[in-house]
């Protein structure tokens, strides 16, 4: 596994992380259920593969107490990032997801992340969305300030996007910034770079544009783009399409670390092996970020 600095935090960060919302199981959304044995299995693989953060949210049904209960006893291993402003609300079949940015809604999350993970700090909480005047006018910022200072959290960070993301980080209060980055999805690249240049340790989602065309579940949008940029003719051999994605991510020093979701331990061994081949040559990246550059255009 390879290491990097994930900004301010200083914290030395596996480049490869992973995201936990696959493991969110019944009555929630999407058409898989992934069940207590696999999330106990997938969980502590990624540990054993040297990943050193995990990603959860109070929005992903059972995510965070399966990390508590599982993971509890490895708990100085790992840093983990959970968020806040969750006011998901629970159907009979399905979870809907609301963002409610007030202070009740806040220490609610803090307070119930805390127990369903089975520990007694958040290494990184981050909002969840929101605007910048929101979060400002809200005095939620401030809060979570007070959080730090009682110790209850290490870092703050906000997981968002355009068009909101350049006004929060103009605030210049964030430890860490999550944001949706691939070759297939390279809009938030200046993002990115305003937030390296704000010091933020940036966590990358979307890195490995959940398995391009070798995913089980198919993003037609995601398939065209890489269909009519041809690239099927710069992966190298033997790697698998998903593999060469991700490690275009990670290619990037910029790109702290690349919470890759997976609930297959197949798939887990195989993101752990694109990790550690490292960056790929940078004029292989520059020919990627040309020919999908075209066709966005
Ligand atoms: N707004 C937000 O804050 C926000 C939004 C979205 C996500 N997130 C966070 O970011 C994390 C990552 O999100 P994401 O959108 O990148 O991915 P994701 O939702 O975690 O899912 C990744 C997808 O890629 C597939 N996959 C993984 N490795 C593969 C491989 N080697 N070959 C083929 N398919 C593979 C997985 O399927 P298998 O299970 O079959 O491997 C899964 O369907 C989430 O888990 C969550 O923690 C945050």
């Amino acid at each position: 596994m390879h290491f990097g600095t994930l900004g301010k935090t200083q914290f030395r960060v596996s480049r490869l992380g992973f995201g936990s919302m696959g493991l969110r199981g019944p009555r929630t959304w999407g058409v898989r259920v992934v069940d207590d044995a696999q999330a106990e299995r997938v969980l502590n693989a990624a540990l054993d593969a040297g990943i050193n953060l995990i990603d959860t949210a109070p929005d992903y049904g059972l995510s965070e107490e399966r990390i508590g209960r599982f993971l509890k006893h490895r708990r100085a291993q790992f840093l983990l990032a959970t968020k806040c402003g969750c006011d998901p609300l629970q159907h009979a079949d399905q979870l809907e997801i609301r963002h409610t940015w007030t202070a009740e809604v806040v220490r609610r999350n803090l307070e119930t992340s805390l127990q369903r993970l089975q520990t007694d700090v958040i290494d990184i909480l981050q909002f969840h969305g929101g605007s910048a005047e929101t979060l400002q006018q809200s005095g939620l910022i401030e809060l979570l300030q007070t959080f730090r200072k009682q110790g209850s959290i290490r870092w703050l960070g906000i997981s968002s996007a355009l068009p909101e993301l350049p006004r929060l980080l103009q605030l210049g209060v964030f430890d860490t910034v999550q944001v949706p980055w691939s070759c297939l999805q390279p809009q938030h690249s200046d993002c990115i770079a305003q937030a390296v240049a704000k010091g933020c340790g940036v966590i990358v989602r979307g890195g490995m544009a959940q398995g391009g065309p070798d995913a089980q579940i198919q993003r037609p949008v995601l398939n065209d783009i890489w269909q009519r940029a041809q690239l099927d003719e710069l992966v190298p051999s033997g790697s698998s399409r998903a593999q060469f994605i991700l490690r275009c991510t990670l290619s990037h020093a910029s790109h702290h670390s690349v919470i890759a979701g997976t609930a297959s331990l197949e798939h887990l061994a195989e993101n752990v092996a694109a990790a550690a081949a490292g960056p790929l040559p940078a004029d292989l990246v520059e020919e990627v970020r040309r020919r999908v550059h075209a066709v966005l255009q």
